[in-house]
């Protein structure tokens, strides 16, 4: 099986964070989500693996490279302009020939892995299988409907009366028989080649299209509140680890991880959290939930429930939660008071906060 990651798109949901980089860049517990994706796959045995890369192509390459650190090897397939998942599929027919592949959303997150249903799969002579999820709020997914022996029949996007409570999840796998329905699919009203569309097709025509039900969490970052949740649930799931300096003012309790060159002075953190290499941590309490990537100051600060990207400069005498803070910001005290602090900064963002000193 080969395995097609899609790390195009616009992202628009995550900027300005995506003004300036890669969304499946951004790190959950200090490791890239793509990352992440690409041990997934290699996990589950898929080491030959194609990326549909857009206008982050350069920024995309760099970071993963050719794959060999993760025993992988990567073939990058440029995307024009994200037309859609299908399109996706469709450029990357070269790529994929007569292989069954899984395609992964760049951008998401699950629980477990997928070596299981990948087995299952390479296995079948099933023509399509699709990871579904039982969901809270089905109108807000593509939902799909299954028939009495449990094969998928129809898919519907965010209906507004759901039929069933199975949501897609961004893992698809397919045979060859998929680019049939990527060539016949039209695009949708806003102009894309809808995956959805595709299945819909191959259930159409008589293929055998089968699905998975994930039980573990799944998350799809395409938000802030999707990235800290993802943070959050992968925290929880951390090897404490202290491979930097803690002083014997600070404290460290529950589940923390403390990368090489870090250093805590006078500070309290309290996991689930992790301090990335050569990061600064003075006077200040880190709380919960907290990933702090590298080379970062957090002086005289209270953070809790937050990424903050490289290079940042934390230096405030306010709370800052729920948070996601991009590369090379720098947060530092002003004369005047605020009540509130509810952020998402770009990179290179300056913010100065009111102080409470006057
Ligand atoms: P989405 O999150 O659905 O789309 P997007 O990245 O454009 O974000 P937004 O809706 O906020 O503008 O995409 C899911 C994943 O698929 C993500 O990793 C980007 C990737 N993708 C492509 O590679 N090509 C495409 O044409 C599209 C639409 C998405």
């Amino acid at each position: 099986m080969k395995g097609l990651i899609l790390s195009g798109g616009r992202g628009t949901r995550l900027r300005p964070i995506t003004y300036t980089s890669a969304k499946q860049l951004v790190p959950i517990a200090n490791k890239p989500v793509l990352f992440r994706v690409v041990e997934t796959l290699v996990e589950a045995g898929i080491t030959d693996l194609g990326i549909v890369v857009g206008d982050t192509a350069a920024e995309i390459k760099t970071a993963v490279g050719d794959g060999a650190r993760w025993g992988a090897q990567v073939t990058y397939i440029p995307q024009p302009d994200p037309l859609g998942l299908a399109h996706a599929v469709k450029i990357s027919e070269d790529f994929l020939g007569t292989d069954r592949f899984v395609m992964f959303l760049g951008d998401n997150v699950i629980e477990r892995g997928i070596a299981q249903l990948a087995r299952q799969f390479a296995q079948s002579d099933w023509n399509a299988q699709i990871v579904l999820t039982r969901v809270q709020h089905p109108e807000q997914f593509g939902v799909a409907v299954l028939d009495e022996e449990g094969r998928v029949v129809r898919l519907v996007e965010k209906p507004r009366e759901p039929p069933s409570d199975l949501a897609l999840v961004g893992i698809y796998m397919f045979d060859h028989n998929v680019f049939e329905a990527v060539h016949a699919i039209q695009p949708s009203w806003r102009n894309e080649l809808e995956i959805t569309d595709a299945i819909q097709y191959l259930v159409e025509h008589g293929y055998q299209v089968y699905p998975y039900v994930h039980e573990g969490w799944w998350i799809d970052t395409g938000k802030m509140e999707d990235m800290l949740d993802a943070n959050r649930l992968v925290l929880e799931e951390l090897e404490p680890r202290v491979a930097g300096y803690v002083d014997t003012s600070s404290q460290l309790c529950g589940k923390v991880v403390i990368e090489a060159g870090a250093e805590i002075i006078n500070s309290t953190i309290r996991g689930p959290v992790i301090i990335g290499e050569q990061t600064r941590i003075v006077n200040s309490f880190v709380g919960p939930f907290t990933s702090i990537y590298h080379h970062c100051e957090i002086i005289d600060s209270e953070i809790e429930h937050c990424i903050v990207l490289e290079n940042c400069h934390i230096e405030i005498d306010q709370r800052i939660e729920n948070s996601l803070i991009g590369r090379n910001v720098e947060i530092s005290r002003s004369p005047l008071k605020p009540r509130a602090l509810n952020f998402m900064l770009g990179d290179y963002s300056k913010v100065g906060v009111l102080s409470n000193s006057r």
